[in-house]
Order: structure tokens, then C-alpha cells, then sequence
């Protein structure tokens, strides 16, 4: 039977209880007291522990309630298990600091402080799930952790609490289960929060405040959960052993030969981001969600050893194109010439290091596309259907899905999009909108039919399950793209519509379908294809080799579906031994401050501005990797950038690396010094590899974000480190005493080192000038060659170090003031000049089809001399509709002067710094 160790005062102890209690698992339990050690491997008392009948142990308290539930027959759900997370990452680390507090220091009034921004958002949440637990309609294991958890505070007073409503009661809710009171009595004693009060003196203080990237968060990361690690003595021994290893040896991984080709016995990976619209500048959500994430990857994945191509490209077809042409009063090819320029070079400013960047528009896409196209044909996964589609009279065209929005038919979402609906994901056929209007004018579309080539899905869908089972069990998928993926196949698949009634596309190659053009979501991932071919001759070798080949693809969430569905069922059906997606990245949405990033209301920081901003591109990498959407949505804040750089890349790491750099050049004539290394050292060696471990295993994984913080928490080491031993005081001493700067010293400038390499993927520019300031040998790069890599002393005792210099420059806060108020809702005064302005607009009468709004551009500002215009404009136009309406003019004539109208209010809208989408002409949510 299992066996299952507790002790009283442990908050994690009530929580294991209550789940053991909900579940109703038959269970040993054993109160222990504090110091007792239960697992005998263990160099610390680790309480809650769970003995399982195979003689394993658990440890993580949420770990041995999920156990609980699943042994029970009750699985933790996908949702279940992203509660349970939080609760680990987001919930804990306040608890604790409120424990201490309240526990410890006697400051329980300070509570709610602490804990006000983990119960809003747990209050939030309770609030749209509408159901009686967080999961659903019965009890779940997230439940129950979660209300242990809280517990301590919540059952004691409504202190905490605040305007919580729905937090008070939920918790009440569950507390209906004797179960959870039960456990919470043997755990406490009916002492409250005083019968914590011998088990929070043993824990680590906590630091000021543990909140991670969340805006209002002011301090470091926290160390990870446990605080201090314990150290064994055989860790230490291992780590002095590696310390002594040499490089030296490894192969040289640096070169990187034209083309890169897949090779045998390597592991080769192809890496792709998604294609950014050709036909926008992209925002600082766009940079992380896709080709910086990707570039942090194939750097890291360089200096594993692996074979990797990295190719990207802009994605240039589609009536976006045609209607921004329209609007710059050029050609599509020449927008696409255009943008695709300021692409490259944004993506060149941030380091984005791609072997290859290409574009959609070439003639090898044509070539690829239309012999998948042929291939599909041919092995009957085309259909062909007469498809209704919606035309909008008074624009004189076919919508595309992009153009029309209206109520999603699925979950009545009001303002749905023609292809998907942002609130439910579920994918739309525009024509089954309820409400449809022009995105453009407003007007309601007319439904014309034309026949139309299908992607047959379901005949496909078993063939591309089998694939998902096998890739997904296999590789990393990021869980919203499983569950993304698994909510499509659930829905069972459809045959998707191929073919398009444009110009600006890659030409549909059937004589029936001459006039058409390929749908960009079937063209745009082919880019990948071809983009690949006009970087090499021998593309093959990547695209139809998968045993040989391992693909990621990197992309934010909303492009998960045509990724792990609609491509792959291209390539299946096209029966060339295609090689198929193994690891789907999807990063969640990063908003700009408390609002979106819109190109419309020209809110938030776009690509070609960073540079504008004086803050290095490294420093731009950094934040943005520090709170990259990993997992949960985030947000770019000015002030908590401003935060980080200064605590911690400048006080801590970047303090750091000089501190042992100048300790060097000042009391050693710039060579490191000899090294005796003293259990002390030692352990910070262990501690060391063990951050460096955790940083591979994440990074292994694509956790970026999280490898990050292990980065940091090296450095704090060594802050630490040189604070305890002062070599600054020490070099004075006598002998032993200088020997014992020397060593700390030496071990500094190859953490310093060893930092500078796993800095690489992040900032590659500051991990290439400190190894230049250390003058490090080129092989210092090997460190992650094997296995769980390595931190040894690659600058030996008689290194000559290069010149030391400060690696980070502090902002100031009113620096940081004017970015904000420079990009809150406004564009710099650069911004390529609007096509007309108000006064030509509001006495010309706009061309059909050419209504003198624009609706992706981003340069909107609040202009009041152009909307004092534009009101007066308003009210004529107004006037003139009333007049032809009050004669009974011609419907024609009425509609298009309404048309007019509803421009001119958009227009007004617009300059009021309006967004134009929050006009009241759309349906309003029930
Ligand atoms: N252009 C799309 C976007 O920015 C992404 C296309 S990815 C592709 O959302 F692979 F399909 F090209
Ligand atoms: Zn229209």
C-alpha cells in the first residue's frame, strides 16, 4: 500500500491530505515531525512525500495530488493541469512571502497586498468559466490544491479577501466537501496561521516580492522554489571533477557550411518561423511570437551540435497585399519589394539569425505549389463545389475572409472574422457569418456563386491522426497547439475551400479554374517549401527526408490549426514522402501594457522603432525573451523593462561579469590567477551546473522564457559568492588570504565565462563582447556539446584577460517616461505620410472601391484641427442622406452616399485617436 508522509504546520501537508480526502484513495499516512527524513536519499527533509508501491517517491506536493485524482480514475485535464501550474509559479511564491509576513513578522495587515493580484486573476477566471469549480461542474484535483492552498488566509478572516466575490464563493463552495475541512484540521489544529509558524522559521525568507512577469512585479525572480538548494557532498565532488575537463577537444561546431544539408548520423533540424504578412510592419507580439523565439532556438540548437537550417520568408499574396497596393497607390509586386526590404532590415537590427529569408511571390513557389496541387488531384483529395461567397456591390468585389466580419454561427461572438472566430477558435466559412457586413464600408454583401476547388480533410483526417499520435507523443508540442489541435479534430474535419477568386495569388493551374488563384493558407506554408528551394538546389534533402529530418515550426497560437492540420494533410495527400511538423511551438499573445498592440490605433512599439528608442537590440532580445508569452498570455510594460535592465541586467548579472573582469585586471596584472578550490567553491560549482542543467533541460524543450531565469540565478550565485568572501579586502591579507582571492576571482571570470555562452542564444552581441573583454578561447563554446553540459575552467590560471568594460546602461525613468508616452497610442511624427489628408478627403468624393479609409494602416493619430474638419464633413454628408432619403432618391444612389457617410465617420473616428473597429456600427454583445 502507498504511504504517504506528512507533518503538522505544512501548508503543502494540507493540501496532499485534502486531495487524499476528495479522492478517497485508501493510503498509509504518517505525521512526522519537521526534521524528520522519510526518504532516506534525500539530504533534507523534503515533507509531503508519497511512497508508491514500487518503492518510488514522490515529492512535489501538487505532483502527489494529481497522483491521488488519477489513481482514483479522475485524470487531470489540460485546463487542470495549467491551474496546477499557476499555482506552483504564480500562487505559491506570494503565499509564502504572505505566510512570512503574516506568520513571522506579525504584519498580517499587508496581506491583501500581496496576495491581490494572484486572487483578481483567480477571481476573473472564476468569473467567465461560470461553472461551480474551476474546471467544471465537479470538484478537480486543481480545486482542491488551490484551496488548501488559500486556505490559511481564507478561512480566517475576509482579510485577504477583498472584493474577491467570486474567489469567496467558490472557496465556501468547495469547503462543502467535509474532506478538504477534515485534512485542514489535522494539518492546523484549529491554531490557524500560528500552527505554520515552526515550519515558515526553517524555510528561506522570501525575497520582497516572487511575482513572475507579471507588470507590477519590482524584483528578481525568485530563486527557484525551494529557495537555497541543498547541496551533496557528492555533487560537489562530481562538479570539481568537471571543473577540470578540458574543451578543448570537442569538434568545432562553429562553421557553418553553404548550403547546410542534412547529414548522416547527426541530428538535423529543420526550423521554421512563420511567414510574417509581407504586407504590414510587424509589432514587437509579432518579433516574439515567431522569428525571435526561433532565432533563440537555432542559436542554442548550434551550440548543442545539432545540424540546423533556419529559413523564414515574408508572406506576400493575398487581398491584404492588393488593397495596401491599393492604398500606397502601387503595384503588389512593388509593396511586396517594399516591405519586404523593411522586413529583412528589422529582422537584421534584432540579430535574426536566418540561413535563409525568402518570400512567397517566386517562381519556385509556383513550381512547388502547383505540383502538390497536381499531386493532390491526382490522388483524389480535391473536390470540387459550387460555393456561395459574399461580394460586396458597393466595393465592386469578392470579399475576402479578411474583409468581412459579422456573428460567429458557432458561439454568436459578435464580432467574428470571415476565417475564424477569435473568441471560440472554431474556423468559418464567411458565407455562414449571421450579419455579415464589408469591413471596408459596412455594407451588407450579396452572396454570388462560383465553383471552387475543396481540400478533402475528411478523407484525409485518419491518416493525419495517426501522424498527430505519433508527433505528438514523440516531440514537443506546446500544450495550446495539442489542444488547439485535438478541439479541430474533435469538431471533425471539413473540406476546406483552396481556391480564390483573385489576382494576387499563385495561379490554380486546372484549365476549369483558370481565372483563379490558391488560397493563401494552402500557399503560404508551401512557402517553407520553396523558400528552402531557392536557398539550395538540393531542398529535397531537407523537404522529403523524414527519417532524416527533424521539423520545428515556431508561430503564435492562432496559426496553430493550418500548421498542424491543413499543411500537414497537404503533404500527406500529396504522397512524396514529405517530411511533416515533429515539435509545434506556439507562444500565447503579448499585449502592449493594459491593451492590445494595433496596428490601427497605432498602439504599442513596431518593429522599425525599436531601433529609434537609444535601447541597445540586445537589451530589446532580452525583455522580450524575459516575458515571451510562454504558456500564459503577457505583457510588454515601459517600466517593468526599465525594471529589469536595471536590476537585472545591470546590478546583477552585468555587475557580475565586471566585478570578477576588473578583480582580474586590477590585482592579478589582468592574468587569472591560480585556483584552490575549497568546499565552498565547490559547491558553488555544483550549484552552478545545476543551474546550468535546468537551463538545458528547458531549453531543450523550448522553455526560453524559463531557461532564462536560471541565466540569472547564476549570476545572483555569484554575486553572492564575491560578497561572503570579499577578494577586494582579502588581496590585502597575507598569504592564505590572497590565495583565497585568487581562487574567487578565477572561479568568477569563468562563471563569467560559462555566462557569456548561455547568454548566446539570447544576447548575442553582449556574449560576443564579454568573450572578447575575457579574451576567452573560441572552444569555450563547447560547453553544451554533451549531454547535460559541462562548466569547466576554460580560463586557466595565466589566461590573459582582454579590457573590462560595463556591459549595461541604467535607464532613467524619465527616459523611460517619454518612450511611453512617444508610443502609448500615438506613431512618431515620421510615419510615411497619409494618403490624403482630411480636407481632400471630406470635399472629394471618395472613387467606388476606393473609400478613403484605411483599415491596417497604422497611422493613426489624434489630430483635432483634421477632426474639427471632419465633423463638419459629417454633418453635410449627413444632411445630404436625409435629403435624398426625404426625395425617395434611387436605393443606389442612397446607399453609396451612405457608404460616404459612414467613411467620413471612420475618418473622424480616427483622428479623434479613436479606434476606427470601436465605431458603433457593429452589433453590440448581448
Ligand atoms: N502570414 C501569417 C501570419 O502572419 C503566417 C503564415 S505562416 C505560413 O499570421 F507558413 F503559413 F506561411
Ligand atoms: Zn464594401
Amino acid at each position: 500500500m502507498m504511504k504517504l508522509f506528512v507533518s503538522e504546520g505544512n501548508p503543502h501537508c494540507l493540501k496532499v491530505l485534502a486531495a487524499l480526502e476528495t479522492a478517497g484513495v485508501r493510503c498509509d499516512v504518517q505525521v512526522v515531525s519537521h526534521e524528520e527524513k522519510p526518504v532516506p536519499f534525500l539530504s533534507r527533509p523534503s515533507l509531503p512525500a508519497l511512497l508508491l508501491s514500487n518503492g518510488q517517491h514522490l515529492f512535489s506536493p501538487n505532483a502527489i495530488c494529481r497522483y491521488m485524482f488519477e489513481v482514483s480514475g479522475q485524470e487531470c485535464t489540460e485546463l487542470c493541469n495549467q491551474w496546477l501550474e499557476w499555482e506552483a509559479t504564480d500562487l505559491q511564491p506570494a503565499l509564502l512571502q504572505a505566510l512570512h509576513m503574516a506568520v513571522l513578522q506579525g504584519k498580517a495587515s499587508d496581506v491583501p497586498k500581496v496576495l491581490t493580484v494572484p486572487l483578481s486573476y483567480l477571481d476573473q477566471n472564476l468569473n467567465k468559466a461560470a461553472t461551480p469549480y474551476l474546471t467544471g461542474d465537479v470538484v478537480s484535483v486543481a480545486d482542491v490544491v488551490l484551496w488548501a492552498a488559500l486556505h490559511p488566509f481564507l478561512s480566517e478572516s475576509p482579510l485577504a479577501l477583498g472584493e474577491h466575490k467570486s474567489v469567496r464563493v467558490w472557496f465556501d463552495h468547495v469547503a462543502t466537501s467535509q474532506s478538504c475541512v477534515s485534512a485542514a484540521q489535522k494539518v492546523l489544529q484549529g491554531k490557524g496561521l500560528q500552527a505554520m509558524k515552526s515550519f515558515m522559521q526553517r524555510q528561506p525568507a522570501p525575497q520582497s516580492s516572487q511575482c513572475k512577469g507579471t507588470q507590477s512585479c519590482n524584483s528578481s525572480p525568485a530563486e527557484d522554489d525551494e529557495g537555497e538548494r541543498a547541496v551533496s557532498q557528492e555533487e560537489m565532488e562530481a562538479a570539481a571533477l568537471t571543473w577540470n575537463k578540458s574543451l578543448k577537444d570537442c569538434p568545432s561546431t562553429t562553421d557553418r557550411l553553404h548550403p547546410i544539408l542534412p547529414q548522416e548520423g547527426r541530428r538535423n533540424i529543420l526550423l521554421t518561423s512563420a511567414l510574417p504578412y509581407v504586407n504590414n510592419v510587424p509589432h514587437l507580439g509579432n518579433i516574439i511570437g515567431c522569428v525571435l523565439s526561433a532565432d533563440v532556438f537555432s542559436r542554442y540548437g548550434r551550440l548543442r551540435g545539432w545540424n540546423m537550417l533556419f529559413v523564414c520568408g515574408t508572406d506576400e499574396y493575398g487581398t491584404a497585399t492588393e488593397n495596401k497596393a491599393r492604398e500606397e497607390g502601387l503595384t503588389p509586386q512593388q509593396i511586396c519589394d517594399k516591405y519586404h526590404t523593411i522586413h529583412a532590415s528589422i529582422y537584421k537590427w534584432f540579430q535574426v539569425d536566418f540561413d535563409f529569408f525568402g518570400r512567397t511571390t517566386t517562381e519556385k513557389q509556383t513550381e512547388i505549389a502547383q505540383d502538390i496541387f497536381w499531386r493532390l488531384h491526382k490522388n483524389g483529395f480535391l473536390v470540387e463545389d459550387t460555393v456561395e461567397q459574399l461580394r460586396c456591390e458597393s466595393c465592386q468585389r469578392f470579399l475576402a475572409d479578411r474583409f468581412v466580419e459579422g456573428t460567429c454561427p458557432h458561439c454568436n461572438y459578435p464580432d467574428a472574422r470571415g476565417d475564424q472566430c477569435d473568441k471560440c477558435g472554431r474556423l468559418i466559412n464567411a458565407v455562414e457569418l449571421k450579419a455579415p457586413h464589408c469591413k471596408v464600408c459596412s455594407q451588407t454583401p450579396v452572396i454570388r456563386s462560383s465553383k471552387h476547388l475543396f481540400l478533402d480533410l475528411p478523407k484525409l483526417e485518419a491518416q493525419l491522426e495517426q501522424w498527430l499520435e505519433k508527433s505528438t507523443s514523440t516531440g514537443d508540442w506546446t500544450s495550446n497547439a495539442k489542444q488547439i489541435t485535438r478541439s479541430w479534430l474533435r469538431d471533425g474535419l471539413k473540406p476546406r475551400c483552396i481556391t480564390r477568386d483573385l489576382q494576387w495569388g499563385t495561379p490554380v493551374p486546372h484549365p476549369d479554374f483558370k481565372e483563379k488563384v490558391f488560397y493563401v493558407w494552402f500557399d503560404a506554408p508551401i512557402g517553407y517549401v520553396s523558400i528552402t528551394a531557392n536557398y539550395t538546389d538540393k531542398w529535397e534533402k531537407w523537404w522529403k527526408n523524414p527519417d532524416q529530418v527533424e521539423m520545428y515550426n515556431f508561430m503564435a497560437k492562432d496559426n496553430v490549426p493550418f500548421h498542424s492540420v491543413v499543411f500537414p494533410c497537404s503533404l500527406l495527400g500529396a504522397q512524396d514522402n514529405y517530411t511533416l511538423v515533429n515539435h509545434l511551438i506556439a507562444t500565447e499573445y503579448l499585449n502592449y501594457e493594459d491593451t492590445k498592440f494595433s496596428k490601427s490605433r497605432g498602439v504599442g512599439v513596431f518593429g522599425d522603432m525599436a531601433k529609434d528608442t537609444g535601447i541597445p537590440s540586445d537589451v530589446w532580445r532580452f525583455y522580450l525573451l524575459y516575458v515571451r508569452p510562454e504558456g500564459q498570455d503577457s505583457a510588454f510594460s515601459w517600466a517593468d523593462m526599465a525594471l529589469k535592465n536595471n536590476s537585472e541586467l545591470l546590478n546583477n548579472l552585468g555587475n557580475f561579469i565586471n566585478r570578477g573582469g576588473m578583480f582580474v585586471s586590477k590585482f592579478f596584472d589582468g592574468c587569472v590567477p591560480a585556483m584552490e578550490l575549497l568546499q565552498e567553491d565547490k559547491k558553488l560549482l555544483a550549484l552552478v551546473g545545476w543551474e546550468l542543467q535546468q537551463y538545458i533541460q528547458l531549453m531543450d524543450k523550448v522553455k526560453i522564457r524559463d531557461a532564462l531565469k536560471h541565466i540569472l540565478n547564476i549570476s545572483r550565485h555569484g554575486n553572492q559568492y564575491i560578497q561572503v568572501n570579499e577578494p577586494w579586502k582579502k588581496i590585502k591579507g597575507g598569504d592564505e588570504e590572497r590565495q583565497r582571492a585568487g581562487t574567487v576571482t578565477g572561479v568568477s571570470v569563468n562563471m563569467a565565462c560559462l555566462l557569456s555562452v548561455m547568454l548566446l542564444p539570447y544576447m548575442p552581441a553582449v556574449s560576443q563582447t564579454i568573450r572578447d573583454q575575457l579574451n576567452a578561447p573560441l572552444y569555450c563554446v563547447n560547453t553544451m556539446l554533451q549531454g547535460t553540459g559541462v562548466f569547466a575552467c576554460v580560463l586557466d590560471v595565466g589566461h590573459r584577460i582582454g579590457t573590462v568594460s560595463p556591459l549595461f546602461q541604467k535607464l532613467e525613468v524619465d527616459q523611460i517616461e517619454a518612450l511611453k508616452k512617444r508610443f502609448g497610442g500615438q506613431q512618431p511624427e515620421d510615419e510615411p505620410p497619409k494618403k490624403k489628408t482630411a480636407s481632400q478627403s471630406a470635399t472629394s468624393t471618395p472613387a467606388p472601391g476606393d473609400t478613403g479609409v484605411e483599415v491596417t494602416a497604422a497611422n493613426t493619430r489624434a489630430d483635432p484641427e483634421k477632426a474639427s474638419q471632419l465633423t463638419q464633413a459629417v454633418a453635410e454628408q449627413g444632411e445630404k442622406v436625409r435629403a435624398l432619403k426625404a426625395q425617395k432618391a434611387d436605393k443606389a444612389v442612397v446607399t453609396a452616399e451612405v457608404a460616404k457617410l459612414l467613411d467620413l465617420k471612420k475618418q473622424l473616428a480616427l483622428a479623434e485617436g479613436k479606434s476606427p473597429e470601436s465605431a458603433p456600427t457593429k452589433g453590440k454583445k448581448k
